[in-house]
């Protein structure tokens, strides 16, 4: 539809030029630039990466983008935003911005983040035509433009981890915008490489979204495909992480990262009772469910015959209720 997409080039382009302006901003803000070099940042990863600075004022982009744009445009784009039919404003305000791009290198929306502690950390734009944030990756683009033949990805939580592991050397982590990884984006990624390693933050919230994520992995195994987890120590993410053993150290800990049949057994282990017959029962019907979500093959046969012992029972009567009908409970 011709008609929809000039509106969508209408809005990369607003997009490109809101990044061109916070990118300006940033060289005229001591606050932004010290706030970067307190994190470790250099300037060229800050180019590389074109991050931004939104001032702290409701009306720094908007009449520069009013000149190009209507504000009808820019509140379509998500940059502006307004109260209940209330008069425009900046939607992003005294934020760090970390322009977003599609795989074909266009901006496409903006992760924002305070330079104090102030809630929330992180604003993203809001839902447009032209932005998902349950699809995007962020650092993908640069990722593929970086190493052209790509072997592995790392998938991290947040935007200053992709930044910090570029700046070490390390050009291939994509984070999803603190968004939980879906069986879409493992799928996505697949189509680029072979490997993928999941390294969320040493946390709680980072435990259960490596969880989470292996879930939606389960039934992307196959031959050839290799799905690894690396589980960071307390209080740690990526970007601390690197920044305390250096390049060469990560990436050793990233080759040695836990395969994801390791992970789906520990993880059982971890999250049921095996010291009642209940909670091994438990454990057995959630082992079900998830080796139902994995192709048949000879790993998942090994993984049940490692399971069965915890469930307390044999790997044949593992094997059958694998077999049964979903709604037969176990
Ligand atoms: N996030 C978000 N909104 C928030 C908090 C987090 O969208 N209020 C997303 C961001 O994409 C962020 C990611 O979740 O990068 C991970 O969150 P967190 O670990 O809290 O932030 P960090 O990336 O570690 O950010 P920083 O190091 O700047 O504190
Ligand atoms: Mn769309
Ligand atoms: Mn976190
Ligand atoms: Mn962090
Ligand atoms: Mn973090």
């Amino acid at each position: 539809q011709a008609d929809r997409s000039d509106t969508n080039q209408r809005l990369y382009l607003a997009q490109q030029m809101a990044a061109e302006h916070f990118a300006e901003n940033l060289r005229r803000s001591p606050e932004a630039i010290d706030y970067l070099k307190n994190r470790g940042l250099t300037g060229n990863i800050a180019r590389d990466y074109q991050l931004g600075f939104a001032l702290d004022r409701f009306d720094d982009l908007m009449p520069a983008l009013l000149r190009q744009f209507s504000e009808k445009e820019l509140l379509t784009a998500g940059l502006l935003t307004r109260k209940d039919g209330g008069k425009p404003y900046d939607r992003f305000r005294g934020r760090i911005m970390f322009p977003i791009r599609d795989t074909r290198g266009r901006v496409v929306g903006f992760g924002g983040r305070v330079l104090a502690q102030q809630e929330p950390k992180y604003l993203n734009t809001a839902e447009t035509p032209i932005f998902h944030k349950g699809r995007q990756l962020y650092g993908l683009y640069e990722a593929r433009k970086a190493s052209p033949r790509l072997e592995s990805l790392l998938v991290v939580e947040g935007y200053m981890d992709v930044i910090a592991l570029a700046q070490y050397g390390i050009k291939n982590a994509v984070a999803t915008l603190g968004t939980a990884t879906t069986h879409e984006h493992v799928e996505r990624l697949l189509r680029v490489v072979p490997k993928i390693v999941f390294c969320f933050d040493g946390d709680r919230a980072g435990k259960e979204a490596a969880w989470r994520a292996l879930e939606q992995a389960l039934p992307s195994i196959r031959d050839g495909v290799e799905l690894r987890f690396l589980l960071l120590p307390e209080g740690e993410d990526p970007d601390t992480l690197v920044r305390q053993l250096g390049t060469e150290a990560f990436v050793q800990q990233v080759q040695a990262a836990t395969p994801l049949s390791d992970m789906l057994i520990q993880g059982l282990g971890e999250r049921f009772d095996q010291s009642s017959r209940e909670g091994r029962a438990a454990l057995g019907l959630e082992a079900v469910r998830l080796l139902r979500l994995m192709p048949e093959g000879l790993l998942r046969s090994q993984i049940i015959s490692d399971i069965a012992p915890l469930a307390g029972v044999s790997s044949a009567e593992l094997n059958e209720r694998l077999g049964k009908a979903e709604s037969r409970p176990a």
